[in-house]
């Protein structure tokens, strides 16, 4: 599928990004307008009438996203669970059913299960894994939709989606991946079978922790159509500013991804050699079990990086508020590393599920600083144990 396309750090920095005709401004110009005139009534300059049906920063960023991941459609919305909403919205019914993978983020879980439940949308949390759960849970329950994550927020796991593409289509089901750990530099599950990607781009898109988004993309004109459809009239729109920013941030996704990746591997080797630590979640190590899996459908393996501690929660809580370079702080994929405790903090929404995280774990988002100040920054930390 990529043959003759362009790579992927030229697709990010010139998808949807052409000069503008008028000044021959390089950057195309943010606008702002929340309405456009039109030459008379019902007839519209160049498409444009009201800005949550449409606004061209919006459109250029959206365009940057579906080439990113090699999509025909892209929608970008005000965060990465509004995208969710309204994909799930747009293409189930009261009586569906979502099969997921039970290592799901826990704010996809929550959305899924405590919001939509209430809608008649049932769902069914599964190990990824295990082919023959998961296809006994999407035949057993008529699942319309799989939803899978990989690497999965925080456990790491790596679901093959070649593989589960195969299971959800023979059953008529069609697949989500949420692409938010990976990013389109490192995976394009639109190639590998998935019908639909969505993205928190608040994480590595955005890749500045300063602007919270979301985004759909998918490879079909019916389905692009009802996702359009509900983007236009719930209107959870990204706004002008925020396409903007994560536009700006996708077109440096590539060289952040590999500074991100590099600095990942060297602080998940040193983790590995200490005697504190009992076992570091990381997909490029041989022993990860989702390592053969990794290598065939991602060209890295990321910036992030969980460990569990071998002096379970105090040692955890302990590390998570001694470091310094490494922020005590939600969120990933920002350029700054960021340490998480996720059973208190972007997890303590499944507490006592099926999807809650060990109390002893700490999540890593390996930032783009100096490898080796990070390192030092967990010597101190680890020190102080
Ligand atoms: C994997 C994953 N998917 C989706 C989301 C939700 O995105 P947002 O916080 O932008 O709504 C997050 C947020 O942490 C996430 O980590």
């Amino acid at each position: 599928m990529t043959e003759n396309v362009q790579g992927s750090n030229t697709r990010f920095v010139h998808a949807g990004q052409a000069f503008e005709p008028v000044t021959g401004a390089v950057v195309p110009p943010l606008h702002f307008s929340t309405t456009y005139a039109p030459e008379a009534i019902g007839k519209l300059r160049s498409g444009y009438e009201y800005g949550r049906g449409g606004n061209p920063t919006r459109d250029a960023l959206q365009e940057q996203l579906a080439a990113a991941e090699f999509g025909t459609h892209a929608f970008s919305f005000g965060s990465g669970l509004a995208a969710e909403d309204s994909l799930i919205r747009a293409i189930l019914r009261p009586g569906d059913h979502i099969v997921l993978g039970n290592d799901a983020y826990g704010g996809t879980f929550r959305l899924i299960d405590r919001v939509l439940g209430g809608w008649g949308i049932g769902n069914t949390p599964v190990n990824m894994s295990d082919e023959a759960s998961l296809a006994a849970a999407i035949e057993k329950n008529k699942a319309k939709l799989v939803w899978v994550e990989t690497p999965s927020n925080p456990m790491m796991k790596i679901t093959d989606i070649a593989r589960v593409a195969e299971i959800a289509h023979a059953a008529g089901a069609l697949l989500v991946v949420d692409n938010t750990f990976a990013s389109p530099f490192l995976q394009q599950p639109l190639t590998l079978g998935a019908d639909i990607v969505v993205h928190s781009t608040t994480k590595y898109i955005g890749g500045h922790s300063d602007v919270v988004g979301g985004a759909v993309i998918v490879k079909d004109d019916e389905l692009a159509e009802k996702i359009g459809f509900i983007q236009f009239a719930v209107g959870a729109v990204s706004g002008p500013m925020d396409a903007f920013l994560t536009t700006r941030g996708l077109k440096t996704l590539g060289v952040r991804m590999r500074t991100h990746s590099e600095n990942a591997a060297k602080v998940a080797a040193w983790l590995r050699d200490r005697k504190e630590v009992e076992r570091v979640l990381y997909p490029g190590f041989e022993e990860h079990p989702g390592h053969e899996i990794a290598k065939k459908q991602m060209s890295g393996f990321g910036g992030m990086v969980s460990v569990q501690l071998a002096g379970g929660e105090a040692a955890a809580r302990k590390i998570a508020e001694s470091t310094r370079l490494f922020t005590l702080a939600e969120s990933l994929g920002g350029i700054e590393s960021l340490m998480n405790y996720p059973s208190e903090m972007t997890h303590a929404s499944v507490k006592g599920t099926e999807l809650a995280v060990p109390v002893n774990l700490l999540r890593l988002s390996v930032g783009i600083e100096d490898s080796a100040d990070l390192i030092e920054d967990l010597e101190r930390a680890f020190a102080g144990l």
